[in-house]
Parts: structure tokens; sequence; C-alpha cells
């Protein structure tokens, strides 16, 4: 059974817009339009969308973020940082998920995970806000025991385990070391009955690693499928990596 679900974050595709309609996005002429890129990853087979509204709206607007809420078949993953500005904006728009992620101006893309430990204090009101408006919330955390266990008594309802060390890693060593880490976050989390997920640098060659980390029921992936939908078109490049996700042992 592939029991293992697909989110696809969509932010790239609006990048591609904001590259050429940064000033007005809600143009006729913008394109490519992300919510039609939603609607083709739900027909090829996607759990849910992923979209990262960011403090500096480099990508996702708000207004994309309200037309998904409206138009998603599927689920919508809202990923933000912890502050007040985006927290309103999801209460009022209220995504089926919310993955709290850390989230620095100068990054080209997240960097690692939360430091739940650090920032327990400031997360736990969050998490709780997030909660009561009915939203399921994940942490974006690196694959430790500590931050399992941290995420794990603030209550959440998943976490999603930074893959990016295991996708850029330099040597093999590097590799196995990071893998066994993440197999080890899995598990732990698995038993403090929190949903697992993964992402972050995943695509169609290190995809055969993820299946070596057990217990994931979800893995959110971007960059590369935008980029595969190029040359293959957008269902396809889903549908493919649906294919390299099949068979997951669980
Ligand atoms: N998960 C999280 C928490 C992320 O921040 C990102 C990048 O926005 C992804 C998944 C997707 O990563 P990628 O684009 O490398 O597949």
């Amino acid at each position: 059974m592939n029991g293992l679900r697909l989110g696809v974050n969509i932010d790239h595709v609006a990048t591609l817009r904001q590259a050429r309609y940064a000033t007005m996005p809600e143009s006729k002429n913008a394109e490519p339009d992300p919510i039609l890129a939603a609607s083709i990853c739900e027909r090829a087979g996607a759990a849910g969308l992923v979209a990262h509204l960011r403090a500096d709206r480099r990508h996702i607007q708000e207004r994309d973020v309200e037309r998904l809420r409206q138009s998603l078949m599927t689920k919508l993953n809202l990923e933000m940082g912890n502050t007040e500005q985006i927290i309103d904006i999801a209460l009022r728009i209220v995504p089926d998920e919310v993955c709290l992620v850390p989230e620095k101006r100068e990054e080209v893309t997240t960097e690692g995970g939360l430091d739940v430990i650090a920032q327990r204090k400031d997360l736990e009101p969050t998490i709780k806000r997030l909660q009561l408006a009915g939203i399921r919330v994940s942490l974006f955390i690196d694959p430790t025991l500590e931050q399992v266990d941290a995420a794990a008594e603030l209550g959440v309802e998943m976490v999603e385990l930074h893959t990016g060390k295991l996708a850029n890693a330099f040597t093999e060593k590097i590799q196995k070391e990071e893998l066994e880490q993440l197999r080890a976050a899995a598990r732990a989390a698995s038993e403090s009955h929190l949903q697992v997920n993964a992402g972050h640098g995943i695509n169609y060659k290190n995809i055969k690693l993820i299946h070596e980390i057990p217990s994931l029921t979800e893995l959110n992936i971007g960059h590369s499928i935008i980029s595969r939908a190029m040359w293959v078109g957008l269902e396809t490049a889903v549908k493919e990596m649906l294919a390299a996700m099949k068979n997951y042992p669980g």
C-alpha cells in the first residue's frame, strides 16, 4: 500500500509570476497563476498544497492564500513564521494546517528547523491560538530527539522533519549520519503520537533515501517538482513524484 502522501509547495509558481508582476500580481495578465497550478496538482493526485506566506511577500501573496482557501478540494498547508501579522492572516483565512518555520529575511529558502527548545515561550501561545481556530499545527524541526521531545511537549499535531541536510550532503558519510538522525527522530516522533512529515530539498533522485525513514505520513516538495514541470508539464511532474513515492514501506 502506498501510504505516503504528497503536499506540493507552489511557492515557485508565484516566484515566476512575481519576477514580472511584482507590482501588479492581480493584473489579468499576471501569470503563471499559483491557483491554477494547485488545481493541476490536485488532479494529478497531490493530497494537499503548501504555500509559504513570507514577511517580504517575495512569492506567495495574501490574496493567493485567500484564493487557495476558496478553491482547494484537498487541503491547504500554510507555512509561516511566528509573527503577529502573519498569525492574524492565518486566523482570518483558516487554512487546514499551519507549519511554523523559522524565517530570515536574507535567506534564499528556509535554512533549518525551528529551535523549539529556545522558542518554547513564543511558540506556545501561537500554537494554542491556531488550534483553537481549528487549525492543525506542525513544527518544522531539525531531526534531533531534543527537538522532537520539545515539539511533543507543546501539544502540536505534527512535526515536519527537515531533510535539507540529507539532500545537500557532500559526502556519503554525512548522508549516512543524517539519514540515521532522521530515522531516529521519525521513530521518536511517532512514539510520541505525532504525525511525521518531511520536507526540504527532496527530489527525484534522493527520494529513494526518504524511503528509508520510517513512520512518515506526508512529504512536502516544491522546487524539484516545479522545476521538472518546465520540461514535462506540472501534471506529469507530480505524477512522476507520486510514482517515485510508491511502495514506501512505512
Ligand atoms: N517544507 C518546508 C518547511 C519548507 O520551508 C520548504 C521550502 O519552502 C519545503 C518543505 C519545500 O522545499 P523544497 O522547495 O526544497 O522542496
